[in-house]
């Protein structure tokens, strides 16, 4: 007898389930000689086998993710749903993915570690100041090897605490200290959910990145209706398996496709001692770069003077002039695309006295010379001739800082520079440099898209979303030619 015929003889036999499923008993019949059940009828076979307190999962084969070796941490949070986290952990056993549990001290109020530990067949982490675990920092190990953490049921207090940058605990510590893709899956009283700083808390992590399962609305546990009801854990787990896809597919979108960015700004001295530069942190040159190495390119950033953390990519160069930036990009092309994101200083000023007596610039320039004037000599324009060359790359991104006539502006730069696509942003009262979020124009030849206000991070997102439709379209115009 095969599995399929033992596991219908189970169920009450081939006209029971026929029957129950409303179905013909021929096609119960086609299962058992196929030994196979259709992927259609996989949920109605499993619910009836749980209503018949049958364990069907030893019969069927288990649904697999595609050949995804993926790790996974799940934090369990203490709230009216911590129990329902069970479930989620019930599921994830039933894929190939890798689990870890960690469990909140409130969590445990709810649910034991002995019954997760139990489902998982793992052990599950509670304690941060574990004498046996930390000597591997463990903390740390948590928080890197996961591809995905998801925090289920994601609390107010748990939402809080990241936002601030709190870690007083094991969740929120390897919250804090990871990389991973990360997704809240919040439940929790109507006006928990509703209040400012909730609210608050939320836009900041999701402008930070964070993945959110919305609550679902409808009757509480708690007797109130509302928004904040745990949504099913079967949907939590679709949504953070097509996550993980998506992920994988974005991990090689632009692989094999060699990117150079400039970013930051660059630096003109007049003298050991003073400066012209300009106001760009480079925070938006960086996130771009980050999102195309996820993306799998092979991204060369060549950035300005920055007071900021450098992304990991393949290649930095550091460089303090336009004339090194200038040199630096040459050396690197050719390359498949080029992002001219950094606010290259257009002028370099050279100091004269109306004596037109020589000034030692590689001095200090004393304040005796007290009649100084300033000669404004002007810098190349990096992008513009890199992309009238004969080693423009397939694409060419410019960045655009206007303070009036924004749109205008950055679009006759767009067309006199022979650029596919520029990236606008007024930069007037100091709304843009050194800031997180970023409100900008997106401007092709024949097209203007006008973006919200985000985070820079989300806006990297959205560009290499664009740069990537831009190198289908060339790749198809290549083979169309
Ligand atoms: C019975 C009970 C139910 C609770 N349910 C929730 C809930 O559903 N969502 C929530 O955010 N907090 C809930 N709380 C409050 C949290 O348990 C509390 O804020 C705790 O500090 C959360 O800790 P954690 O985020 O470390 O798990 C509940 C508290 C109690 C006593």
């Amino acid at each position: 007898m095969n599995n399929i015929s033992q596991l219908i003889s189970l169920l009450g036999g081939t006209g029971a389930v026929a029957e129950k499923l409303k179905i013909r008993p021929s096609a119960i019949s086609n299962w058992k000689k196929l030994n196979k059940i259709p992927s259609n009828k996989r949920e109605a076979i499993l619910e009836l086998g749980s209503y018949l307190n049958v364990n069907i999962e030893k019969f069927l084969p288990s649904k697999k993710l595609n050949n995804l070796k993926f790790k996974m941490l799940l934090i369990i949070c203490g709230g009216i749903a911590s129990y329902k986290s069970l479930e989620i952990i019930r599921l994830i056993k039933k894929t190939d993915i890798e689990l870890d549990v960690v469990m909140t001290k409130s969590a445990q109020k709810f649910i034991t570690p002995l019954l997760v530990t139990s489902l998982n067949e793992k052990k599950c982490y509670i304690d941060l100041f574990s004498n046996e675990d930390e000597a591997k920092m463990n903390h740390i190990n948590l928080a890197r090897s996961p591809d995905l953490i998801l925090v289920a049921p994601a609390t107010a207090n748990i939402m809080a605490k990241l936002a601030n940058g709190l870690a007083d605990d094991l969740a929120s510590t390897i919250l804090l200290a990871s990389f991973s893709k990360v997704i809240f899956a919040p439940s929790m009283n109507p006006v928990m959910w509703n209040n400012l700083a909730t609210r608050e808390n939320y836009r900041k992590l999701l402008d930070r990145g964070i993945k959110f399962i919305e609550p679902d609305t409808g009757d509480m546990a708690c007797g109130e209706n509302g928004t904040g009801r745990f949504p099913e854990p079967k949907s939590i787990l679709k949504f953070a398996l097509s996550y993980i896809k998506e992920n994988q597919i974005l991990k090689s979108q632009f692989k094999n496709i060699s990117i150079l960015i400039t970013a930051g700004p660059t630096i003109e001295e007049i003298d050991p001692i003073r400066f012209v530069s300009n106001k760009s942190s480079g925070k938006q040159g960086f996130e771009i770069a980050s999102e195309l190495t996820r993306r799998g390119a092979q991204v060369t950033l060549i950035s300005g003077p920055v007071n900021i953390p450098f992304p990991d990519c393949k290649n930095i160069i550091k460089v303090k002039t336009a004339k090194e930036m200038l040199d630096n990009v040459t050396q690197q092309l050719p390359t498949d695309i080029l992002i001219c994101s950094a606010a290259v200083a257009d002028w370099k000023l050279i100091p004269k006295t109306f004596s037109n007596n020589k000034i030692d610039t590689n001095n200090k320039i004393k304040k005796n010379n007290n009649k100084l004037f300033f000669e404004a000599e002007k810098n190349p324009d990096i992008l513009e001739t890199i992309s009238k060359s004969n080693v423009r790359p397939k694409i060419v991104v410019g960045f655009s800082a206007e303070t009036t006539n924004i749109n205008q502006n950055a679009h006759s730069k767009l067309m006199s520079k022979n650029i596919d696509l520029i990236i606008a942003n007024d930069v007037s009262n100091n709304k843009v440099f050194g800031k997180d979020f970023n409100k900008v124009s997106l401007i092709e030849k024949n097209n203007y898209e006008e973006w919200k206000k985000q985070s820079k991070k989300s806006v990297a997102y959205h560009l290499a979303n664009k740069i990537n439709d831009l190198l289908i379209n060339y790749n198809k115009r290549g083979v169309n030619a």
